[in-house]
């Protein structure tokens, strides 16, 4: 097992699981909070958006010649060198495999050359620990993790202790987003733009449905949705700039009132089960909690409901390496057992609730995350 018995850990993180390409260094000292000491992010938008989506093997390519150079930023940006590292943490998945190959290979051959220990991480639960460190939030607590490839709901007990409540049966909900985006022809990514033309709009003009509102079963459903976008739009073809903003101010409505609807349902179960929690919290993470009509609707969600509604800074909400170096962190203090890290192969699916029975054909072909 890993033991780290200094005062201050120190973590280098490595992130390249999608479309970012990115590194970081974060510190634990002894009774103090962590500190962010870098946090590189290079996003691949640009490489992507003539294709209206991550192509894989550019994804690849763009991560090769950018990560060496990213890590050497990370460690000059913290004041650090690879000696006063104590550990590298590094995402093994899930996402798309040929990057994950690029940036775990890279942990590995710095680790073994560095003499460091190395730690292979769930992006997932990067996600699922960054309010622990930019709110130092105790557990248990729920995750809402809303991106391009993933829609969950997942109760965080502890390090290692994840139980998902939810998962989208369909399309994740950034994924409709910007399926909704290109139907109207409106650029990549999507969400963004969505957003933007929906506040121009009139949310009452069209009734588009609340998919899942009311069901017993705990899950989200967005492919319904989307087609009622597609009709709405073809009936009154040629669109004007008016009817595109209309169109996304009635889905960005029917999405808050879906997704409010479905948390509700997991903020009922979580008093059920830990009916002593004194302060129990909700965390959003993904590219889609930077969505100012969600994050609303769900803010007074939790204030009705007694819940602390917690929105780490959207730069950690994306895709980062802070997380993944807290994530290692967070490992090192609960003593997890990552002896076998330099043996892990990356896992293009890997999903942080090995119990839950998996939903066949949730989430984008498991890349992004
Ligand atoms: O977490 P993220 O940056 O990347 C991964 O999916 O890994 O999330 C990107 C997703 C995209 O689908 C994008 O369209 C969506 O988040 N998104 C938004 C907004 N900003 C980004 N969706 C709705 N409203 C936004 N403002
Ligand atoms: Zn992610």
């Amino acid at each position: 097992m890993l033991k780290v018995c200094d005062e201050l850990i120190r973590v280098l993180g490595i992130e390249t699981s999608c479309d970012e390409t990115a590194a970081s260094v974060v510190s634990l000292a002894n009774d103090s909070k962590p500190e962010i000491l870098s946090n590189i992010v290079l996003s691949q938008i640009e490489e992507h958006a003539a294709f209206g989506g991550v192509v894989p093997e550019i994804a690849a390519r763009a991560h090769v010649e950018a990560l060496d150079g990213i890590i050497e930023a990370a460690l000059a940006d913290a004041g650090v060198d690879l000696s006063d590292i104590d550990a590298v943490a590094a995402t093994a998945g899930p996402g798309l495999v040929g990057g994950l190959i690029v940036g775990l290979m890279t942990a590995k051959a710095i680790a073994a050359a560095a003499g460091k220990p190395l730690i292979a991480i769930n992006h997932l639960e990067g996600h699922a620990l960054t309010a622990r460190l930019t709110e130092g939030i105790e557990f248990p607590y729920l995750l809402l993790l809303v991106s391009g490839g993933h829609t969950q709901i997942v109760r965080v007990a502890g390090v290692g202790d994840y139980q998902r409540w939810a998962t989208t049966i369909d399309d994740a909900l950034g994924e409709a987003f910007d399926k909704t985006a290109k139907m109207l022809g409106l650029p990549y990514p999507g969400g963004p733009n969505v957003e933007k033309a929906a506040a121009k709009g009139d949310a009452s003009r069209f009734s588009f449905p609340r998919p899942m509102k009311g069901s017993a079963q705990p899950d989200f459903s967005f492919s319904g949705l989307k087609t009622a976008v597609r009709q709405a739009a073809t009936a009154i073809a040629p669109l004007t700039e008016q009817d595109v903003c209309d169109i996304c101010a009635s889905f960005q409505l029917a999405v808050a009132d879906a997704v409010t609807d479905r948390v509700l349902r997991a903020l009922n179960r979580f008093r059920d089960e830990f009916p002593d929690a004194t302060a129990p919290a909700l965390v959003v993470a993904g590219g889609v909690a930077a969505n100012l009509a969600i994050k609303q609707a769900l803010e007074k969600l939790c204030l009705g409901s007694g819940f602390r509604f917690v929105a780490p800074p959207l730069k950690l909400c994306t895709d980062n390496a802070a997380m993944i170096a807290w994530a290692g962190i967070e490992h090192l203090k609960a003593g997890v057992d990552d002896d076998d890290a330099f043996d892990f192969v990356p896992r293009s699916r890997w999903p942080l609730d090995t119990i839950s029975t998996p939903i066949v054909g949730s989430g984008r072909r498991g890349a992004k995350a």
